[in-house]
């Protein structure tokens, strides 16, 4: 078990017949509410620009019993954003919650300090 898969789970399959769609969701946030929400029964519609990650994030919510639809897209390309909408529509008729996800998180180390303190 990963810590994505520690999230949430209260065993509920509450959100049965509801439709998400998550931007980002080939990593980071969006892969971890993907996994979530598809522990609780909802359809899912994936979405990021790398296609490999999200046919893997797929199957995981395959695997939990959750149907799920993985759309390469850009979010910076409206007719791709207008192009997922209708894709939902069509394999979920419809959507009912939509998480931009998609962003840029950097993470680092500051390098040591290089300050010395000086006795004269
Ligand atoms: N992690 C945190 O603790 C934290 C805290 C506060 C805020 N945030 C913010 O929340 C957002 C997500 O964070 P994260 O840690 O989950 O980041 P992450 O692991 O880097 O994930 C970013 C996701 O966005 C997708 N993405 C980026 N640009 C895209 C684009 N133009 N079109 C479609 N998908 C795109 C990436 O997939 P592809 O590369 O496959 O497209 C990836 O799936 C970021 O904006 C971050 O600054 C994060």
């Amino acid at each position: 078990m990963t810590s994505n898969d520690r999230l949430s789970d209260h065993g509920a399959r509450d959100l049965a017949g509801r439709t998400v769609v998550i931007t980002g969701a080939s990593s980071g946030i969006g892969w971890a509410a993907a996994l979530a929400f598809a522990r609780r029964g909802a359809a899912l519609v994936l979405v990021a620009r790398r296609r490999a990650p999200l046919e893997r994030l797929a199957r995981r919510c395959e695997d939990l019993g959750a149907r799920a639809l993985a759309i390469e897209a850009d979010v910076t390309d409206p007719e791709r954003m207008l192009a997922v909408a209708e894709a939902a529509q069509a394999a979920f008729g419809g959507i009912d919650v939509w998480i931009n996800g998609a962003g840029l998180s950097l993470w680092g180390r500051s390098p040591p300090s290089r300050s010395r303190t000086r006795t004269a």
